[in-house]
């Protein structure tokens, strides 16, 4: 069995060391053009000449939950896209929006900055009920994230694209309930895939809807968003502020209007990593079970083409 690794942007060695030590016996390389076919892909951002040369797959592993670019590519047809499915992530993913939505409920970035001019002063109690949060997209960052503010006695509301019944979670679902999910949120968190239906979704019309002084917290993608009008409804008042860990181009470009904006709090798509040794052993697993006959169906993680994640 050989396993070719393709990853851009990625140390590639410490990736080959753990495949090698939980893949015994299988031939790990590190793909070069004009390398001879592999049985497995285990990539991320890799180029279309990859898949061009690679024509004896019998699975694609992405290191990461998103698979948005990679469906961009001419991929071989009928070979199983697995993307990671939590892997450590989940955990990251709860620390990063509880921390965001608490920050601003508590107001603690006002009280940072009392403090930097050596004042110590007191606001006034926000009230939680007056803070409802929603969450978009209750897959597995989406849930676990859902959860976790209802530990924080949040009201947490969430939307998918089929229904579900989620312990303490009010559950909406499809393009019927998008209206009322927005009308029901003031902090809106969004944790779903990009796709030809969800991109563009954090638009002017759907963020009106939100409760007023509404808060967005985005960590999916930057092609959710479109900026223009973010801003717009940040100076309206519609919207009080965001944090956002994606952007429609990345890094970011110096000079774009978010870097220098009051109300706009940036992370380097930092909120969920990849943790390697989750990873590898997840992907590792996932391969034995292939090599001893599982299909794809038996997997998790498994993308469906037709849906886009
Ligand atoms: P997932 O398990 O596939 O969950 C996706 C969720 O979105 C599901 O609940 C799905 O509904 C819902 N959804 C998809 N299309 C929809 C639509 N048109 N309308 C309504 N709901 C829709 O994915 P995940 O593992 O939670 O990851 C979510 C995304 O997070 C990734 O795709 C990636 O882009 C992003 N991410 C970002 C970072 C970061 O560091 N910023 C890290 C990891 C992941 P159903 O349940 O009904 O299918
Ligand atoms: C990161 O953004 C991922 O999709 O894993």
């Amino acid at each position: 069995m050989r396993v070719v690794f393709c990853c851009t942007d990625t140390k590639a060695q410490p990736w080959l060391d753990g495949l090698r030590a939980a893949l015994p016996g299988a031939e790990i390389a590190l793909w070069s053009p004009g390398e001879h076919p592999a049985d497995y892909a285990v990539v991320w951002a890799p180029p279309q000449a990859f898949f061009d040369e690679q024509t004896g797959l019998k699975g694609i592993f992405n290191i990461g939950a998103g698979v948005d670019a990679l469906l961009k590519l001419r991929l071989p047809a009928g070979v199983p896209l697995v993307r990671l499915d939590d892997a450590g992530m989940s955990v990251q993913m709860a620390e990063f929006v509880c921390h965001a939505v608490i920050r601003h409920f508590r107001a603690f970035d006002a009280y940072q900055a009392d403090a930097a001019k050596g004042l110590w002063s007191y606001r006034k109690p926000r009230l939680r009920q007056d803070y409802p949060v929603g969450v978009m997209g209750l897959g597995v960052l989406g849930q676990r994230v859902a959860k976790a503010l209802t530990q924080f006695d949040f009201s947490v509301s969430g939307w998918s694209r089929s229904a579900k019944l989620l312990d303490g979670v009010r559950c909406f679902h499809g393009q019927d309930g998008l209206d009322d999910f927005l009308a029901a949120s003031r902090i809106l968190v969004c944790l779903l895939p990009l796709t030809p239906e969800t991109e563009g979704l954090l638009r002017r019309e759907n963020l009106s809807r939100l409760l007023p002084g509404a808060y967005l917290i985005n960590v999916a993608r930057g092609g959710h968003l479109v900026d223009d009008d973010l801003l717009a409804l940040l100076e309206s008042g519609h919207l009080e502020g965001a944090s956002l860990d994606v952007f429609r181009q990345e890094p970011l470009p110096a000079g774009h209007a978010f870097w220098q904006h009051p109300k706009i709090t940036i992370t380097p798509h930092t909120s969920a990593r990849t943790m390697r040794e989750e990873s590898v052993a997840q992907i590792a697993a996932k391969i034995l079970a292939m090599q001893h006959g599982a299909t794809s169906d038996r997997l998790a993680g498994v993308v469906d083409p037709k849906k886009g994640y």
